[in-house]
C-alpha cells in the first residue's frame, strides 16, 4: 500500500483525477474511493477495464493523471490488456500505473507499455510471509522526484524500506523465477483437476478463461499463468466449509488472507480482502459471496498435496445429503449444519438453488414425501 499511495500522491496533486479498475484489492479500493478524496481532493472514476471505450470516456481532459489497474485482478483473476490500455492512456497523456503483485515473472507490465509498476513485496517476491514491504518500479525521473527533499512522497511521508530488509529481500530475488514456476505449475494442474471434479474454477491458465488468449500473448514464456486460482462455492457457508476441511481435515493449506507463500493460503474474498467494497461494488467487481481465493504453495509433492485436497472434498461429500421432493422436480443439497431440523420453511429456503445439484460430492440421497398439510 505504501508503494501505491506514494506513487498516486506523487503523480496527482489536489484536484487530480484517477481512472481505475472496478476490481482491485480492497485496500486500494478504499484508498481511492474514501481516503484520497477526503484527505487530498484526489478523486477516482472506477470502470470495467475490459471495456476500453468506457476507459476512454472516463478520462477527463486536463484532470486525469493516472490510469490504475492490476495486471491480474484481486480476487477475480481478470487479466488486463496492458498494451491496449497503455496505448489509449498515452494518447491522452496519462500515466499508466500497474499493480503486478499477482504475477511477478509471469507478466512484465513495463515491457508491455506501462509507465510505473508497483508490487506488494509481502507476497510472491518475499515468498516467506515474513515482511510487509512494497516497491515502485518506474522511470528514474519519477523515482528521483519521489525522493525530492521538498516535494517527494517517499522522502516526506517516510515509507522507506529498512536497509537490512532490503538486503535480505535482494537475496531472494534470484530464486523468484523458480518459485513462480512451481506456484504456476501446481496451480494449473490443480485447476484442471478441480474442474474435472465439477468445481467452478477460475484460473487464467484454463482455456475457458475469458482472457486466456490475451494472457498467453502477454506472458513471459516458461513461467505459466499465475499462482492463484479461485473456486466459486456459491455461498459463504460452503466456502467456509471447504476451507475448514482443507485446513483442519487434510492440511492442504491455511486459511489466511495473504498470498505468494510457500504453503497454500485460502480466503473467502467477499468477507476478507474485499470487505472494503459494499455489496453493489462487489457485484460490479464480480466478487461472489462463495468465492474462495487460493494461493497455491509448493511444499510436499504435487500428488501428496492433491490427495489432501481430495480427502477434504470427500469429507464434504460425506457430510452433505441430496434431497428430492418427488412430483415437484425439486432437488437440492442439505448441508450438515442444516440437516438436524428440516422444516418445510427450511426446505423452501433451499429451493432457491433448486435444479440439478451442481456439486458432485452430493452422494447420499433422501426422498421427502409431504402430505397435503
Ligand atoms: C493486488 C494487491 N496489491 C496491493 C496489496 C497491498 O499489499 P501490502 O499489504 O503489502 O501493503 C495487496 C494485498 O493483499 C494486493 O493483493
Amino acid at each position: 500500500m505504501a508503494a501505491i499511495s506514494s506513487v498516486l500522491l506523487q503523480l496527482c496533486s489536489s484536484g487530480g483525477h484517477v481512472v481505475a479498475s472496478t476490481t482491485l484489492y480492497g485496500g486500494t479500493y478504499a484508498l481511492l474511493s474514501h481516503f484520497l478524496p477526503r484527505t487530498c481532493n484526489i478523486t477516482t472514476t472506477f470502470v470495467d477495464i475490459t471495456d476500453h471505450e468506457a476507459v476512454k470516456n472516463a478520462i477527463v481532459h486536463g484532470r486525469t493523471k493516472v490510469l490504475f489497474f492490476e495486471s491480474m485482478s484481486n480476487p477475480t483473476l481478470n487479466v488486463a490488456d496492458i498494451p491496449e490500455l497503455s496505448k489509449l492512456a498515452h494518447e491522452k497523456g496519462i500515466t499508466v500505473v500497474v499493480d503486478n503483485t499477482f504475477s511477478p515473472m509471469v507478466l512484465s507490465p513495463a515491457g508491455l507499455g506501462a509507465d510505473v509498476v508497483v508490487h506488494s513485496i509481502s507476497k510472491f517476491i518475499s515468498g516467506g510471509a515474513d515482511v510487509i514491504e512494497s516497491a515502485v518500479c518506474g522511470p528514474v525521473r519519477l523515482v528521483n522526484s519521489m525522493m525530492d527533499l521538498h516535494q517527494g512522497a517517499l522522502m516526506l511521508l517516510g515509507p522507506t524500506m529498512n536497509a537490512k530488509v532490503a538486503f535480505e529481500l535482494s537475496e531472494r530475488i534470484s530464486h523468484l523465477g523458480l518459485r513462480m514456476k512451481e506456484h504456476c505449475r501446481r496451480a494449473i494442474e490443480y485447476a484442471i483437476r478441480m474442474k474435472e471434479l465439477g468445481l467452478l474454477v477460475v484460473y487464467p491458465g484454463l482455456e475457458d478463461h475469458l482472457q486466456h488468449q490475451l494472457l498467453n500473448s502477454m506472458a513471459n514464456k516458461g513461467y505459466g499463468f499465475g499462482g492463484l486460482l479461485c473456486v466459486d462455492m456459491e455461498s459463504e457457508e460452503r466456502a467456509n466449509r471447504l476451507m475448514h476441511h482443507l485446513q483442519n481435515s487434510s492440511q492442504f493449506g491455511f486459511i489466511a488472507v495473504s498470498l505468494g507463500y510457500y504453503e497454500t493460503l485460502m480466503s473467502c474474498s467477499d468477507s476478507s480482502t474485499s470487505s472494503e467494497l459494499n455489496a453493489k461494488e462487489k457485484a460490479l467487481a464480480g466478487i461472489s459471496t462463495g468465492l474462495v481465493r487460493m494461493s497455491i504453495g509448493y511444499t510436499g509433492t504435487l500428488e501428496q498435496k492433491w490427495s489432501q485436497f481430495e480427502k477434504a472434498i470427500s469429507r464434504m461429500r460425506d457430510s452433505s445429503t441430496l434431497f428430492e421432493i418427488e412430483g415437484f422436480g425439486i432437488r437440492g443439497l442439505i448441508e450438515p449444519l442444516e440437516s438436524t431440523d428440516i422444516t418445510l420453511k427450511h426446505l423452501l429456503k433451499l429451493f432457491h438453488g433448486s435444479g440439478p445439484p451442481r456439486h458432485p460430492w452430493s452422494r447420499p440421497m433422501i426422498s421427502l414425501h409431504f402430505s397435503d398439510k
